[in-house]
């Protein structure tokens, strides 16, 4: 049955245009630019992530697409002391905390909320003391929902990742990891069962969630296929999507910008 969740709210992750532009290091696309499109386009708020090491959005862009934007924005962060100082100066409406390794390709895997209970919980205690929202990416999981009500956060996010990519491995010509791929060999059945695992951990995380109060948003690797079955968890508020959405809209935009081109040309 297909039960579509229509409280669900949409945060549009807008770094990959930020990716864009650093293929090139100058200021052509601007991520301040979507904001306006996003807004008008039915998003509900603006994720970024600020990354330790700056490889897409910087400090500059962190500050004006906070000034400009129309919607909340939701900031992803490291727990990194010099990280979350610069995070309390800029003010967003909620910070996600993530756990970030320099080698990575994208956040991979939720933060140790059990292991760096205590680091985590200075951060969240900074961020809450300067009136910002706290949100923990985390492993869909008990034990990692149950450390994060006892750090105090207010939002948990739960990391699709696994889900994402199994979905993607069964459904072969979508986009998947490959990296996933290479250390995966298995059967269809054997693939649709990790899937139904992998899903139903994250019915169980969010019912646990939403059972100790904690509002539940989830995230990564979702796209066009796979969200249909994350839309049905009524316990699920708030997805934050972005690589799908920017991919799609480069082919979705592509038509008019040869078009404007061409038009440039004949002149
Ligand atoms: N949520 C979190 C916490 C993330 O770190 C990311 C990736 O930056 C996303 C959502 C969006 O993931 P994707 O780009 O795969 O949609």
């Amino acid at each position: 049955m297909h039960v579509d969740n229509p409280r669900m709210t949409l945060g549009v992750n807008i770094d990959h245009i930020a990716v864009l532009r650093e293929a090139r290091k100058i200021n052509d696309p601007d991520p301040l630019m979507a904001l306006g499109i996003c807004a008008q386009s039915g998003a509900d708020q603006i994720t970024i992530h600020l990354r330790e090491d700056r490889r897409h959005i910087h400090d500059e862009d962190s500050r004006r697409i906070i000034a400009a934007s129309p919607l909340p924005v939701n900031l992803e962060c490291s727990i990194d002391p010099s990280i979350i100082e610069i995070v309390c100066s800029l003010r967003p409406h909620r910070a996600t905390l993530v756990p970030e390794k320099r080698q990575e390709v994208t956040t991979e895997g939720g933060l140790d909320v059990i292991g760096q209970f205590d680091l985590i919980s200075n951060a969240i205690n900074l961020l809450k003391s300067n009136g910002i929202e706290v949100s923990l990416f985390i492993d869909p999981s008990r034990e990692s929902v149950e450390a994060s009500e006892r750090l105090g956060a207010q939002w948990v996010e739960l990391h699709t990742g696994s889900y994402a990519n199994l979905y993607a491995m069964r459904h072969s010509s979508l986009p998947h990891s490959h990296h996933a791929i290479e250390s995966l060999q298995l059967s269809r059945s054997e693939l649709d069962g990790r899937i139904e695992s992998a899903y139903s951990d994250i019915v169980d995380a969010a019912n646990y969630a939403r059972s100790l109060g904690l509002k539940v948003a989830a995230g990564h690797g979702l796209n066009y296929q796979n969200v249909s079955y994350i839309v049905q968890i009524e316990t699920i508020e708030e997805l934050n999507i972005g690589q799908s959405i920017i991919a799609r809209s480069v082919f979705t935009g592509l038509s008019q910008a040869v078009k404007d081109m061409k038009t440039l040309c004949q002149r």
